[in-house]
């Protein structure tokens, strides 16, 4: 089978010919930040908002961008290929590069290692609507800029392998007793017909789906607030959702092992669901 072709510092080659020097930073330190940027049909959705935040992520890492808003552009739309192509996400990351020597303070004029590469989106499995997915709760061991799309991921990693042992999706973290984010989502905890979602700051990584949900829920009329939710609200909600740009508005039905709410997605869920897939299909015909 032919391998497909990523980008790496300016050319597009298979994936098996994409090298990285070992003296990375990306390898070495976790000096990087990226993207996950999904499209349907050939077309983006979120393009502006992920890169408008990537170029915050490497304003914050000291990084200057090095491609403008067009090349981008053209770089990943050239990976998913023209309409009507299969649903993909690009994933894309900025190193700071390969300096001849490991220092954490890295020299003048290293050029950044840029890759970017597109895998599919697997279409959401059926029982997710009718089940939703399982959940757990654990403390937010991460650092103290969750805003920055670093690719320095381990907390994540330990974490995501902890909700697998436990036969979950995801663990919502807790941090000084008030619920963060997913390990790769935003959350959201609705009790009646409120919709809460923790404020961005500092404490959780401002979410392109997070923000689209909150717009789609003005027009649908859902009432929504941002705030900081106590950890104690979880086990009162009715419903809790995640959000991210490849699982969409997840309904979550069980944490830590217990029903949340009836245990079944509810319906404040099935109405955001509708309004996203509208939204999906806008998208996918190009009428956005
Ligand atoms: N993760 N919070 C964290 C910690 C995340 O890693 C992500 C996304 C989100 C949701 O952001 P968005 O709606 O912009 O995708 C929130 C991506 C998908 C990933 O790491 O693969």
């Amino acid at each position: 089978m032919k391998q497909a072709e990523v980008y790496l510092n300016g050319a597009f080659v298979a994936a098996e010919q994409a090298k990285v020097s070992v003296m990375d930073r990306g390898f070495l330190f976790g000096d990087g930040v990226y993207e996950v940027i999904p499209s349907y049909g050939g077309y983006f959705l979120g393009l502006g908002p992920h890169l408008d935040r990537l170029d915050r992520s490497l304003a914050a890492v000291r990084l200057h961008n090095p491609l403008s808003r067009e090349e981008w552009r053209s770089i990943l739309s050239r990976l998913i290929g023209p309409p009507p192509a299969p649903d993909q996400a690009v994933y894309l990351q900025v190193t700071r590069g390969a300096p001849p020597e490991r220092d954490h303070l890295c020299p003048e004029g290293v050029r950044p290692t840029v890759f970017a590469a597109a895998k599919p989106i697997r279409p959401r499995a059926l029982e997710v609507a009718s089940l939703g997915v399982a959940c757990i709760t654990r403390p937010d061991i991460r650092w103290k800029r969750c805003d920055i799309k670093t690719v320095s991921l381990l907390a994540a990693v330990m974490m995501r392998r902890e909700a697998e042992d436990a036969g979950a999706l995801e663990a919502i973290m807790i941090r000084d007793g008030m619920v963060t984010e997913g390990i790769a989502s935003n959350v959201f905890v609705i009790t009646g017909d409120q919709v809460l979602t923790p404020p961005t700051g500092r404490e959780i990584l401002p979410g392109v789906t997070r923000e689209l949900a909150l717009g789609l829920a003005r027009t649908g009329e859902i009432r929504f607030s941002e705030q900081p939710i106590p950890v104690d609200a979880l086990a009162r909600a009715d419903e809790i959702w995640l959000s991210s740009s490849t699982r969409e508005v997840l309904p979550v039905t069980r944490l830590d092992g217990c029903a949340v709410g009836h245990g079944r997605p509810g319906p404040l869920w099935a109405r955001m669901d509708a309004l996203y897939q509208i939204y999906k299909t806008q998208v996918r015909n190009g009428q956005t």
